[in-house]
């Protein structure tokens, strides 16, 4: 060790705004709020992180997006929790020394969004969090922890689900903090709305006409190689009445390959699929199979059933107001089933409160009078 910790401030010289992705969905959030602030002038940077790094975890989200090329890479990679949150602080401590961000921003609940609120709250710089509040009561996810610790150091919370601002509320966060402004990856599906063509994906990747669309990576469901098997069976039973196209996520590609997933001849499995190819394929399939914070988010606004395989969700305005259920392994075949005669279950009529297309521009908004 050779520097002393400090928790200085920067200074008073700021390059503006910093936003800190690095993982699969912080793109699909960051990509609206990038747009509101570009079209105002604002003098924003945006520094991945390096979390994801595949072509189909990162890069093709850019080109689908049209988010800016990041202006750095950071190229932390993959490794334990301990190993990755440090590997991330030490990258992003340098660069926001250099870079002397007047406001970072960050998205959603991955180990990129606490270490850099970690970092950004030491060095005295403001934190913004983009999904504060959302709470699954469940510290077994990793996530949980993630999302605790950051909306603490946030100096602003934007809420996208009412329930969100009654949770900072009980964990002592100020109210004028907090901003109820709706939801960024709803944003990004209807602004691509047009391009999500479930036909020509169907056409290109040679699907059947009637499928279930499968995602699956929380390390409850595909870290352990009999919880995966068991998943791979109840995958095969329900493939028994129906095709099953599942993009696989690098987390639970070999546990579900050792379960022999792909020995069924109408399950479908495919390499993770970019936005639009993904969004077409839930938007063409009879119901959804996920793990996914936001599927569940992206099914509600599209009407397609989304079964959740676990124990709790962080989002439940997907169940009162959108198509989202939670099943069991055990359950999920009598569900799958239920679902594809048509029995849903009852739900409010209307769309989640302001996920109406324009909480980028509500944030960018509040972004740009706060460091006035
Ligand atoms: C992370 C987030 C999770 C989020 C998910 C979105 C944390 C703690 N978890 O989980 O909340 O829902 O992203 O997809 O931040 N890998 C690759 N290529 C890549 C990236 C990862 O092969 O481009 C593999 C590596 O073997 C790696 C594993 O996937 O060890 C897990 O990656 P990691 O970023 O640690 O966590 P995710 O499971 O992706
Ligand atoms: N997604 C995608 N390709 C895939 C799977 C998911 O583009 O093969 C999109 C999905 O539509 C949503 C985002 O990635 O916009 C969600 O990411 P993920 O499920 O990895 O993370 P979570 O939301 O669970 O944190």
């Amino acid at each position: 060790m050779t520097d002393v910790a400090t928790s200085a401030p920067l200074g008073s010289q700021d390059t503006g705004i910093v936003h800190v992705v690095g993982a699969r969905p912080n793109f699909v959030k960051a990509a609206p709020v990038v747009s509101a602030l570009r079209g105002r002038g604002a003098h924003q940077s945006v520094v991945h992180t390096g979390q994801h790094y595949d072509d189909r975890m990162s890069a093709v989200f850019f080109r689908d997006l049209g988010l800016p090329t990041p202006d750095v890479d950071l190229g932390v990679g993959s490794g334990s929790h301990a190993a990755q949150t440090a590997a991330l602080m030490v990258g992003l401590e340098k660069e926001f020394t250099e870079r002397r961000p007047g406001m970072v921003v960050v998205y959603g609940d991955v180990n990129s969004t606490v270490a850099a609120a970690l970092v950004a709250a030491k060095l005295c710089v403001p934190v913004a969090h983009v999904e504060a509040g959302l709470r699954s009561f469940d510290n077994t996810m990793p996530e949980e922890v993630n999302r605790r610790v950051t909306d603490q150091l946030s100096d602003l919370c934007f809420a996208t689900s009412p329930e969100a601002i009654g949770h900072l509320a009980a964990e002592g966060v100020p109210t004028d903090r907090v901003h109820l402004v709706g939801n960024p990856m709803i944003d990004t599906l209807l602004a691509n709305l047009d391009r999500f063509d479930a036909d020509a994906l169907r056409t290109r990747l040679d699907l059947p006409e009637r499928y279930v669309a499968a995602t699956l990576h929380r390390p409850a469901n595909v870290d352990d190689p009999d919880t995966a098997a068991l998943l791979a069976k109840r995958l095969h039973e329900i493939a028994d009445q129906v095709d099953v196209v599942m993009p696989v996520h690098p987390r639970g590609k070999a546990a579900f390959e050792r379960a022999g997933l792909g020995d069924h001849p109408r399950v479908h499995l495919l390499e993770p699929l970019g936005y639009l190819d993904f969004v077409a394929l839930v938007r063409g399939s009879a119901a959804v199979v996920t793990d996914s914070g936001g599927v569940q988010e992206e099914t509600t606004i599209l009407g397609v059933p989304c079964l959740t395989l676990r124990p709790n969700t962080e989002r439940p305005v997907t169940i009162t107001h959108g198509t989202n259920q939670l099943v069991t392994e055990a359950d999920l075949l009598q569900t799958v089933t239920k679902v594809l005669h048509g029995q849903t279950p009852e739900r409010v009529g209307s769309a989640p409160p302001l996920w109406d297309g324009h909480a980028g521009e509500r944030i960018a908004t509040i972004l740009t009078q706060w460091s006035r």
